[in-house]
């Protein structure tokens, strides 16, 4: 099967993407970087991803104003232009509409560095830390018009330790979420994902029963 085309939307470092295309490296992967497109011209993630033979594009929503609509609309203009099939959010830091996402229904994947349907928006870590859960982590989700909501593809967690601080957690949730987003965009790009009833049904062994449980008693 043809190995599907994918575009990447950053704002920032693009540690995520960077995550995806090392994944996208091995010819078996089921799709292929083929774009990095940020709003920010000296986005630290645009050098890398040219850095590997990969397109970039800048739109800068500066340009747009408040015109949300017309940023979207340029930014889907790109993504039709290269053909692309899958778009993944990685630290993108823009409110899409409803009409974007209505485009890319189910081909429209984001990471949040939280346990959805915990701790939605900004600072996850300091919050995670503020709450004293115990339990923490990352998720790839479909993009809804709904911020951080949407079908949960994958998932992973970790043990809060009492002397965490949010640099601490984040430091060790980044490296969960360069896991589950490369293994998250191969299973949809496999196609073997299925949205019902609001929830992602995947077609692949399931996890274990290994339960996470802290502290340990
Ligand atoms: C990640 O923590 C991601 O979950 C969130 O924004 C951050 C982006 O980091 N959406 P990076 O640019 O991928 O390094």
């Amino acid at each position: 099967m043809a190995r599907k085309r994918v575009a990447i939307l950053i704002s920032g470092r693009g540690s995520n993407m960077a995550a995806l295309i090392a994944a996208a490296k091995d010819k078996s992967y089921p799709a292929e970087i083929v774009l990095v497109v940020s709003n920010i011209a000296d986005a630290g993630g645009l050098e890398i991803a040219r850095a590997n033979g990969i397109a970039t594009e800048t739109v800068e929503h500066k340009r747009f104003g408040k015109d949300r609509d017309a940023f979207d609309r340029a930014i889907h203009a790109i993504l039709e232009k290269n053909n692309i099939e899958i778009v993944c959010l990685a630290g993108f830091m823009r409110l899409l509409t409803p009409l974007f996402v209505a485009q890319w229904q189910g081909r429209l994947l984001n990471i949040h560095p939280a346990l959805l349907p915990s701790f939605k928006g900004l600072d996850t870590h300091a919050r995670a830390v503020e709450t004293g859960v115990k339990i923490h982590g990352a998720t790839v989700h479909f993009v809804v018009p709904e911020v951080d909501s949407g079908p949960i593809v994958a998932q992973a967690a970790l043990a809060v330790r009492d002397d965490d601080t949010p640099d601490s957690l984040a430091a060790r949730v980044i490296k969960l979420e360069h896991r589950i987003y490369p293994l998250a965009l191969k299973l949809v790009a496999e196609g073997r994902v299925r949205i019902v009833g609001g929830r992602c049904v995947v077609d692949t062994p399931f996890g274990g029963d290994t339960p996470l449980i802290v502290p340990q008693g």
